[in-house]
């Protein structure tokens, strides 16, 4: 198994690291900026010896050496600075993104793509488009992350175990994240049976501006020690082929009666990327939350050159 990172700054690198650790395959890390991913793969490979794992990780500045990659993540492209605003982002990121999508189609045609540059529910369309990838072999890490983020306030709020926590989040990787409160679990029961209204839209909210909370605390970058561990786990089940339902953004052709948009919903992840979407049950506020979101990002793509 062959799984390659692009970009190989705070989130690459560190999931890098995550996967080479987990012994999932050979892991490639290619960054533009020559000299900076064959460093970081230098450093990441004299811990070797110490952590007595002898994974198998190359850095590199040459996009030729991901060829036959059966899993490619891509992370390249900026992020949020002071001063830039999101159509910023946006169009710089895609300029960035056409050039990776164009080496993928010839490098690796049967790769399955997990994307993270933001804003990520557009970038997953536009890579879909720019790769002409069965839909179902790319998708975008956004809510994966939101979901843990969620379960994780809820956590230290009771005082219970992560892991007694089943978090349910779905819409877009931004301002149209909906953490689900009435489909959350703890211990089994729903979280709007063991907790005050205000007290459930108190870490919904809190859930939400979670990674400005970060960026804000950082001052100059932002979050990526949950962000790599999110990007690995969907890594694991389609290298392991152990199918698992995470939220991730995906591209939706009909389900909850839209089309031609990918949107942050649950689906089963396996050997094959998407094996399946899920709907989640929404009561009507939900679901007209849900079709304002997925409007919205239809008008950006359409919106967004590629
Ligand atoms: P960073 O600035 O630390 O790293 C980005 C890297 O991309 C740099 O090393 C840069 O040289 C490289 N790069 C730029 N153009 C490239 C190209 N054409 N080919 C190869 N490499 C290229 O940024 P960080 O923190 O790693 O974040 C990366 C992206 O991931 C940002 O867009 C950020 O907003 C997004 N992100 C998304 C998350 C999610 O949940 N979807 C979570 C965290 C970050
Ligand atoms: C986050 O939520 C920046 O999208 C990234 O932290």
């Amino acid at each position: 198994m062959k799984i390659s990172i692009i970009g190989a700054g705070n989130v690459g690198a560190t999931t890098a690291l995550r996967i080479a650790q987990s012994n999932l395959g050979k892991v490639v890390l290619y960054d533009i900026v020559k000299g900076l991913a064959q460093g970081k793969c230098f450093d990441m490979d004299d811990a070797r010896a110490i952590l007595k794992n002898d994974y198998d990780l190359t850095g590199t500045d040459d996009i030729h050496q991901l060829r036959n990659s059966d899993i490619v993540v891509i992370t390249a492209g900026l992020a949020r600075k002071p001063g830039m605003t999101r159509e910023d982002l946006l169009s710089k990121n895609t300029q960035i993104l056409k050039g990776i999508c164009q080496n993928l189609k010839n490098l690796c045609p049967e790769a399955i793509i997990i994307i993270v540059t933001n804003p990520l529910d557009l970038m997953t369309y536009a890579a879909i488009k720019l790769t002409g990838f069965d839909p179902k072999r790319v998708l975008g890490m956004g809510i994966t992350l939101d979901a843990s983020r969620f379960a994780n306030l809820i956590s230290k709020e009771l005082g219970v175990p992560v892991t007694d926590i089943e978090a349910v989040v779905i819409g877009t990787h931004g301002e149209g994240m909906m953490p689900l409160a009435s489909q959350t679990k703890v211990k089994g029961k729903l979280l709007t049976d063991l907790v005050h209204p205000d007290k459930a839209l108190d870490l919904v909210k809190r859930t939400g501006l979670r990674g400005a909370e970060i960026v804000g605390l950082l001052g100059s970058g932002s979050a990526y020690y949950a962000p790599s561990a999110a990007i690995a786990g969907l890594v694991e089940a389609i290298a392991s082929g152990k199918t698992v339902v995470r939220g991730v953004s995906a591209y939706l052709n009909g389900e909850y009666g839209i089309k031609d948009v990918c949107i942050g919903t649950l689906c089963e992840i396996g050997k094959n990327g998407i094996e399946k979407i899920l709907e989640v049950k929404l009561n009507s506020e939900e679901k007209a939350a849900f079709l304002k979101s997925a409007e919205s990002l239809k008008t950006q793509n359409k919106n967004n050159p590629l």
